[in-house]
């Protein structure tokens, strides 16, 4: 295996005059690979049936000959206005029952049979040229899957689905309780898709609707997959690429089952934060989803080269930073770098979306930045390469419980990715590893597993964690957790549900605060120079326990003096249950657990200064990365190799540049 450095390209912008300038620059940059061709339909049919391949295999040909290789994308997320012009119910229906027309991309109904046709047929045409080709060493299916469709094909799909999960009409009637509000179908053509209406739709059908959604982006892309691989050799290892921890509306465990690797797009400036420039933190949560989707390394296919922005400019990354966001996708498991995109578009809707390159074409100072990594994958990427991270500490990621918190957030300051990724931030601050994992994942490798609000619980998972505490774990549950059961019906027992026996608690009463409504618990035994006292905002679980072990209590309102935060101790195991939902708590109580967990910090360094570790061959790679603009010094507890430095062996400590990057290695 070889690091993989490249950088997406679209030949077909540009005269072919100009294609052998940028396959020489690229050569010269140290890249080892393109992609190509994921929004090219047009291109490679200008009318039904009507193929164009030859600039393609042109592209491919001239980067080969600059031992370049390429990963071919299906261009199926955006389709030709010949195309869409066949039928306009091939054109998604939004949320709000609103037909989308032409004019951008991924506007496609993914269940519409005519749709699935065409692509069957530009996907079949693609793999059969391309199969044999040396240069052609992947497949990325479409782009950034996502957008959930309403249309009437969706509806039959649907009914479909539903009659595929329930035994029987009836059966889901009574599952879905749709003798509220006399719902109950007799039919399953009369199911509605929970487009706007006047009100919530009934909570089983709309979190079955969201799932069904997310399947049918999984079915999709496997119709694609199936086709490549009846052509492609194994060699040509197919991939997709995704949207990291933020993007709500697909399992995407679901849908890394059936490709080779994943790929994903890190931007760290856009035009939608501008003002908020992504926290390290926040990065780095998207990283360790990715690697747990398939609990492998991936690549970064999509990773920021310039400026971003649609009708807008994102913050210009400053000299460093290119460098040291691909270094931080790498040093958080990338097997792969990407860059979006070679060369400014002078066209389109992604204008101001800047390359490597400016729209003017000549190398700047991105490139030369670009240049300074390629030369250093040469001489470090195979030592890299297939290294491997280790966790003590699982976070467990639920789609189930995102989606039905989609359909109701509970609390208008709620938001339950925010929440996973505030307790992920005291993590990652710690220089603490953290694998993220399905809520069904064997737990067995970890000490420490942190499940924040674990909504929607089907009996195996309730399981699952039960033999992961019983076994010794520790585990965390937060206020939400053991609401529902897999049809969004709120259980019929004491919360938390399936885990009070757990928890040795029960919630007698929960309190929704208001929109910036500030109440406080108060510690017992404060740890050492922590605060005892801390605000809380957001959500209240009032708790009576039983048998465990109180450690905070509300001072305020009528729950004074309740429990708050509670422990308990069951099997060889311990449950922490934290009956609020808001992020300073975390302050106090991630250090206690990594203290109950003996769960070490990687390295301990200043603020701003990320660190993490992979393994190979039984010798750790140290990754230490300066997010601040000025010098960080980091002390070291032993004498390592500095492998940008060409090996040389350092002790004691390192000085890290503005925006600089440091590998350590243990000594041969
Ligand atoms: C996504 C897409 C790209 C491009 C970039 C920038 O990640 O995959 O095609 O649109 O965003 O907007
Ligand atoms: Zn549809």
């Amino acid at each position: 295996m070889t690091f993989i450095y490249g950088v997406d390209y679209y030949p077909e912008h540009w005269p072919v005059a100009r294609w052998a300038t940028d396959a020489k620059l690229m050569q010269e940059a140290g890249m080892n690979l393109v992609r190509l061709a994921e929004f090219a339909w047009a291109r490679l049919e200008p009318r039904q049936d009507l193929y164009d391949f030859d600039w393609l295999d042109r592209a491919i040909d001239l980067m080969a000959e600059h031992g370049i290789d390429v990963i071919l994308g299906t261009p199926t997320a955006s389709p030709p206005p010949w195309l869409m012009a066949q039928d306009p119910t091939l054109f998604r229906v939004n949320e709000e029952g609103r037909r989308l027309t032409y004019g951008h991309r991924r506007a496609y109904c993914p269940n519409h049979p005519l749709y699935q046709m065409h692509t069957e047929r530009i996907v079949t045409v693609m793999a059969r040229r391309y199969a044999g080709h040396p240069a052609v060493v992947g497949l990325q299916i479409d782009n950034e899957f996502g957008d959930r469709c309403y249309c009437d094909i969706c509806r039959g799909a649907f009914h479909g689905w539903l009659a595929e999960r329930y035994d029987s009409l009836h059966e889901m009637n009574e599952r879905w309780g749709t003798a509220f509000w006399s719902h109950i179908y007799t039919d399953w053509e009369m199911i509605p898709t929970p487009v706007a209406t006047v009100a919530p739709h009934n909570p089983g059908l709309a979190l079955d609707y969201n799932r069904f959604c997310s399947d049918s982006y999984v079915r999709y892309q496997r119709l694609q997959i199936e086709r490549l691989r009846q052509y492609c050799p194994d060699r040509q290892r197919i991939t997709h690429n995704f949207m990291g921890f933020g993007y709500p509306n697909i399992n995407y465990f679901d849908l890394a089952r059936d490709l080779d690797f994943v790929t994903w797009d890190a931007y760290w400036r856009h035009q939608w934060n501008m003002g908020n420039p992504a926290q390290a933190s926040n990065m780095a949560l998207s990283h360790d989803t990715m690697r747990g989707l398939k609990q492998q390394t991936f690549w970064v296919m999509e990773q920021q080269s310039g400026p971003g922005g649609w009708e807008l400019v994102s913050e210009s990354p400053k000299p460093g930073q290119l460098r040291l966001w691909a270094y931080n996708a790498i040093a958080h498991g990338a097997d792969g770098i990407v860059f979006f995109r070679w060369r400014t578009a002078r066209h389109g809707a992604e204008q101001y979306w800047h390359g490597i390159l400016d729209h003017h074409g000549e190398p700047g100072r991105r490139y030369h930045e670009v240049v300074q990594m390629g030369q250093e994958m040469q001489d470090i990427g195979d030592a890299i390469v297939g290294a491997q991270t280790q966790a003590d500490v699982a976070m467990i990621l639920s789609y189930d419980s995102r989606f039905a918190f989609q359909i109701q957030a509970n609390n208008p300051s709620f938001n339950h990715s925010a929440h996973f990724q505030e307790i992920y931030h005291t993590l990652h601050e710690r220089q603490v590893t953290v694998d993220i994992v399905p809520p069904d994942a064997d737990l067995t490798p970890y000490r420490l597993a942190i499940a924040p609000a674990l909504h929607v619980v089907p009996e195996e998972v309730a399981d699952n964690l039960r033999r992961f505490v019983d076994g010794g774990g520790i585990l965390v549950l937060t206020a939400r957790s053991g609401v529902k059961d897999e049809t969004n019906t709120v259980v019929d027992a004491k919360l938390p549900g399936l885990f009070a026996d757990l928890c040795g608690v029960t919630v007698s009463e929960y309190v929704s605060l208001a929109p910036h409504a500030q109440t406080q618990v108060t510690f017992a035994e404060p740890v050492a120079g922590l605060p005892a006292t801390v605000a809380v905002s957001v959500w209240c679980d009032v708790l009576e326990v039983d048998g465990a072990e109180v450690l905070a209590r509300y001072t305020e309102d009528y729950y004074a003096g309740k429990p708050a935060v509670t422990l308990n101790h069951y099997g060889k195991g311990q449950v922490l249950y934290v009956g609020t939902l808001s992020a300073p708590i975390y302050e106090v109580l991630t250090p206690l657990l990594l203290n109950l967990a003996g769960v070490q910090p990687v390295f301990t360094a200043p603020a701003d200064v990320e660190v993490t570790v992979r393994h190979r061959d039984g010798r750790r790679l140290f990754f230490l990365l300066n997010h601040a603009a000025e010098l960080r010094t980091v002390t070291l507890a032993g004498t390592y190799t500095d492998l940008l430095a060409e090996g040389k062996t350092v002790t004691d400590a390192v000085d890290l540049d503005p925006y600089g990057v440091c590998i350590l290695t243990d000594l041969p």
